[in-house]
């Protein structure tokens, strides 16, 4: 694969913020758009909601923003209404069908989509206020390596990238994970393979990626970059039907192949960030 994968340009420094000891947020990122981020984290937070947890998803996708179309839901308030001083935090967390919270972006966030320092301190202070509220929070962010999208990612512990097997969505994944590892010092990253077609796809793409990575990227003595693969999702026709019903798939097809994965990533991810001490 390396012969595809052209080392990525190293950015400018992101800002490390003091928001890891406050509680468990997970950056649901990738390199490529329309990967399955916004789907993997509204059913996510299902499966980890019935599971018994605090879920909160964010819409850090500023630009984009679209988990409200995907929960059909039409917020009176949000996100922006809070960052411009409208309504209160509070007043802009919603309940999505799944039994977890959501705070939406709203179409007004577009201009949050360059980062300024106005956007840096309402984002921390909003994230700092709701993250101790929470067992795991969700930060459903854009695609890519833009300041706006590198900032959400940094004020999360832990990080997923979605891919699919295609070959472009992998190199856009690797660009994006290199910068992560350069710029915020990231050490573990968890992937999920989306779209798969076959049993154990994911793992093989992922044990591909991990050896480039090591080939090409250099780190730190003793601080290896590992990635983690959590799950794969298979390619499935339940994914689309649920999104064009303005579903939840854990609620429409709870037992399709796609949910069923769904529901073993929030196992996995109980398992090794939920239930472990900050
Ligand atoms: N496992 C899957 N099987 C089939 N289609 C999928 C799957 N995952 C995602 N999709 C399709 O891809 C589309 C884009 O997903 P989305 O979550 O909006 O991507 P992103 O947030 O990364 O831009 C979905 O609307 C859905 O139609
Ligand atoms: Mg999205």
């Amino acid at each position: 694969m390396g012969d595809i994968l052209n080392p990525a340009q190293d950015h400018v420094a992101a800002p490390i913020v003091p928001l890891r000891p406050l509680g468990k947020v997970l950056a649901v990122t990738s390199g490529k758009g329309g990967v399955g981020k916004t789907f993997v984290s509204a059913n996510l937070a299902a499966a980890l909601a019935k599971r018994g947890h605090r879920v909160l998803v964010l819409d850090a996708d500023l630009g984009l923003a679209n988990l409200d179309v995907v929960l059909n839901l039409y917020p009176k308030v949000t996100l922006h209404d809070v960052f411009t001083g409208k309504a209160k935090l509070e007043e802009a967390i919603v309940r999505a069908p799944g039994g977890f919270s959501v705070l939406l972006a709203g179409s007004g966030m577009v201009e949050y989509s360059r980062l300024t320092p106005e956007v840096r301190d309402d984002f921390l202070r909003i994230m700092s206020g709701l993250i101790p509220h929470y067992d795991i929070v969700l930060l459903d962010t854009g695609a890519g390596i833009s300041d706006v999208v590198l900032f959400a990612v940094s004020l999360a512990s832990e990080v997923l990238v979605v891919a699919t097997p295609e070959p472009t969505s992998l190199t856009d994944a690797y660009a994006t994970i290199k910068v992560l590892v350069g710029q915020q010092k990231r050490q573990n990253i968890r992937m999920v393979i989306n779209q798969t077609a076959r049993l154990g796809d994911g793992r093989a793409i992922t044990t591909q990626l991990q050896q480039v990575l090591d080939r090409f990227v250099v780190t730190e003595p003793g601080r290896p970059i590992r990635l983690i693969h959590l799950g794969d999702i298979p390619s499935d026709p339940s994914v689309r039907q649920a999104v064009m019903r303005r579903q939840l798939l854990m609620q429409s097809t709870p037992g399709c192949p796609a949910a069923m994965a769904i529901s073993q990533l929030a196992v996995k991810l109980e398992d090794t960030v939920i239930n472990q001490k900050v």
